[in-house]
């Protein structure tokens, strides 16, 4: 089952992105996939403040990987200049990825067969403008089910602002 989202700003981006949070626990990853300015790092970065770190978060594109310390490990990776890592690269880019914390991984294609099973995939596609439409898909009925009432709340939210 898919939950979708149109998203008309950033700030709504960022709401979902805090509500996801709200739906993990150490070891989950999160995989976004979605063109170049779509709003991955918007996501994840209201997602990592909602998990509580503090200071920038910031594209990870040249370091593949940053991790922050929030209420629980934070670890953003975008896999996008890993076109087909060998298995030192993928090892590395994988480093802070683990049971204890909690990924978000931008263009996972490249790294996916070294992620656990993502708790929740992402998609944006631009719909002109700043609309996004955003899908979400979750590992399990469970998560599908957080993810539609999620997306259900925030419409309701917006409908009424
Ligand atoms: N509805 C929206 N959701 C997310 N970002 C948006 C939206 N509308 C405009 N933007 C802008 O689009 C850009 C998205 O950039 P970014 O999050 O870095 O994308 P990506 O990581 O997918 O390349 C930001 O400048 C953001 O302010
Ligand atoms: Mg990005």
């Amino acid at each position: 089952m898919t939950a979708e989202f149109v998203s008309e700003g950033p700030d709504a981006t960022e709401e979902l992105g805090a509500g996801i949070a709200g739906l993990l626990a150490p070891g989950d990853v999160v995989v976004l996939r979605g063109d170049l300015g779509a709003g991955k790092t918007t996501l994840v970065r209201a997602a990592a403040r909602a998990l509580g770190v503090e200071g920038p978060v910031t594209s990870p594109t040249f370091a593949i990987a940053n991790s922050y310390a929030g209420r629980v490990p934070v670890a953003h990776l975008d896999a996008w200049r890993l076109g087909d890592p060998d298995d030192e690269e993928l090892g590395l880019a994988l480093e802070s990825v683990g049971p204890d914390s909690v990924a978000f991984v931008e263009w996972p294609d490249a790294v996916l067969h070294g992620l656990p099973d993502p708790r929740v995939r992402v998609d944006i596609a631009h719909g002109g403008g700043d609309r996004r439409v955003l899908r979400l898909d979750g590992a399990d009925p469970g998560t599908d089910a957080s993810l539609e009432a999620l997306c259900d709340d925030l419409r309701a939210r917006h409908r009424n602002a």
